[in-house]
């Protein structure tokens, strides 16, 4: 057991999203963001001092050097993950990376073989899994409450069409799939438990080439089949459907829930139209905060203690999303080993 108290964190990059972390995560005693790099040492340090950081390096390579941070948080654009990664691990650096993890399955392999050969811990930040909703949702499937999974519905989007932003651009992995869709493909992997065994799907296209819309159906060995969908052209929703040969399970699968009442999951029970529903309320706050206090558990504890996305789920997330994204290519079926 590794025994860093509080974990000092260092941030590669002055991301929209660290503002929202370093905002998440302040009230932690376990964690404590000490330095942020930034390619823009100007930027950085208005950056630092609006998330009240003190220390600005003006490289990513010189706050990997830093001896006085103990891990990282990268929220880079998607393409950069899998270099920084290894180097934050080559340097000794434990490391919480933004979703997707990378922007193929050999990548992500790779960042795993980097943090075993070196000895850190690595995960790939998903809130929502931190979230008691989730953590919920997972006890009751466990418990096997709607019976043998038959089908999943799961979908992400919002409206977004900023042409200078990292999500429009195939240079730096962009795309609806990698951005939302990430959500959606690890979400369903959590609840099959298994890679699909071949995936089939449909996109639209930006002008600048990434897919904007997606839609994709997973069949799974077990039977179980699931229908996805990501988008950047619709209005906010984010939600999923659960359903077993005894009940179903619906949930928003939150990162953090919204303003006016605390995060639920319905549950009905029973195979016919009366079946009572149930509304479970579960514990709210910011899912900054419990991923952050998760990967101080990871880190310190051991992988025993981790609740997040497994590296097999997140290795099997992005074979998934290659999977898909070829599919849409090809307008085919394709097998997944
Ligand atoms: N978990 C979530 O809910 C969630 C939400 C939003 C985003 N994300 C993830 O977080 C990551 C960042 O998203 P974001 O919206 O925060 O991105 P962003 O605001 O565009 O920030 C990305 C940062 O990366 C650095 N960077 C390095 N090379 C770059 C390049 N060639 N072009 C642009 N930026 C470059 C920049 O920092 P410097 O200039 O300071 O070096 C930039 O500020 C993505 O992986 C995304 O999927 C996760």
């Amino acid at each position: 057991m590794t025994n860093l108290h509080p974990l000092r964190l260092g941030i590669l990059g002055a991301a929209n999203i660290a503002r929202a972390f370093a905002h998440g995560v302040a009230p932690s005693p376990h964690l404590e963001i000490v330095a942020l790099a930034s390619r823009d040492p100007e930027k950085g340090r208005a950056f630092a001092q609006e998330i009240g950081v003190a220390r600005v390096h003006a490289s990513y390579e010189a706050l990997l050097q830093d001896q006085d941070v103990d891990a990282v948080y990268i929220p880079l654009p998607n393409a950069l993950h899998a270099e920084w990664v290894i180097r934050a691990a080559e340097a000794g650096k434990h490391v919480l990376c933004e979703k997707p993890l990378a922007v193929s399955a050999a990548q992500t392999r790779a960042m795993f073989d980097a943090a075993r050969k070196h000895q850190v811990q690595l995960a790939e930040a998903y809130p929502y899994r931190a979230q008691p909703q989730t953590l919920k949702l997972r006890e009751l499937l466990a418990a096997g409450t709607i019976g043998k999974l038959q089908l999943i519905q799961a979908s992400f989007g919002f409206l977004f069409s900023d042409p200078a932003n990292i999500r429009l651009n195939p240079a730096l992995g962009g795309g609806a799939l990698l951005d939302a869709g990430s959500y959606v493909a690890n979400f369903v992997r959590m609840v099959a438990g298994e890679l699909p065994s071949r995936v089939h799907a449909s996109a639209h296209w930006a002008q600048s080439g990434v897919d904007r819309t997606m839609v994709a159906t997973l069949e799974f060995r077990s039977g179980l089949l699931a229908q996805i969908a990501c988008s950047f052209a619709t209005a906010f929703h984010r939600r999923a459907l659960i359903v077993g040969d005894a009940g179903s399970l619906h949930t928003t699968f939150l990162n953090s829930p919204p303003e006016g009442g605390p995060p639920t999951i319905e549950l009905r029970q029973g195979v016919r139209a009366t079946a009572p529903l149930e509304t479970i309320e579960t514990a709210g706050g910011s899912g900054f905060l419990a991923e952050a206090e998760a990967f101080w558990k990871l880190v310190a504890q051991g992988p025993a203690h981790w609740t997040g996305t497994t590296p097999q789920e997140s290795i099997d997330t992005a074979v998934i999303l290659e999977a898909i994204l070829h599919s849409a290519k090809a307008g085919d079926w394709v097998a997944l080993a």
